[in-house]
């Protein structure tokens, strides 16, 4: 596996074009981070099962699709289904986090935990050995563009401290504001996954935004 993992985030891409935005970071990007949002749990709406089936036909990336939404338990195991590489939802949505994860490792794909900006990572430390990935929100989820908030990273570095005394196989991924001048920080905290939307997708030339943040996220 690589050491680090850079995951575009097509939230920042033009949605009448999904399949170029994809192929436009292949051999680049590691995965393709896809935000789902249902205007319930965040007040924000995106796309859906129908557009990540159509969408996972278009590119070989692997897909980190990260579930903004209520209900989790009803719509995760779809995601699975359609081929997605990795599931993140909330844990601000589910009571029972472990059983959903259980559900989806048996679905065929990882597991990933999301805290979001103002929920504390510490009561769901112990619950880690159940899943592939950690995310940090280093923002408030619902919309892209948002500047990146530093105080986020004592959870990363938290949970990298846990992981790391638990020789926990996990993915730790942050995702908010993640840029040139924001991802040696994360990568500092202990961050090892790092969503990137407007950073990508705003640059001129996507791939070479990726190899940038790469190299500066490899420091
Ligand atoms: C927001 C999403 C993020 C978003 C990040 O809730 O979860 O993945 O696309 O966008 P940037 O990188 O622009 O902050
Ligand atoms: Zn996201």
């Amino acid at each position: 596996a690589p050491s680090i993992i850079i995951a575009p985030s097509i939230l920042a891409a033009d949605f009448a074009r999904l399949a170029e935005a994809a192929r436009a970071v292949e051999g680049a990007a590691d995965w393709l981070h896809v935000d789902v949002m249902d205007n319930h749990f965040v007040p924000n709406l995106t796309i859906g099962l129908p557009v990540v089936t159509s969408l996972r036909r278009a590119t070989p990336i692997p897909f980190d699709v990260h579930l903004m939404i209520e209900d989790p338990e009803r719509w995760a195991p779809g995601y699975a289904e359609a081929g997605a590489y990795n599931v993140t939802f909330h844990a601000e949505a589910t009571g029972d986090p472990v059983a959903l994860a259980k559900t989806l490792r048996a679905a065929g794909s990882k597991a990933g935990l999301a805290i979001d900006r103002d929920t504390d990572v510490t009561p769901y430390l112990e619950l880690l050995p159940h899943f592939d990935t950690l995310l940090i929100m280093t923002i408030k989820a619902g919309f892209g563009g948002q500047k990146f908030l530093p105080e986020t990273l004592d959870k990363v570095r938290a949970a990298r401290r846990h992981i790391d005394a638990g020789h926990l196989e996990l993915r730790l991924e942050v995702d908010g504001g993640i840029a040139a001048d924001t991802i040696a920080a994360a990568a500092e905290a202990g961050a090892d996954a790092f969503v990137a939307g407007t950073a990508v997708y705003g640059a001129a030339d996507p791939a070479e935004a990726i190899r940038k943040l790469r190299a500066l996220g490899s420091a």
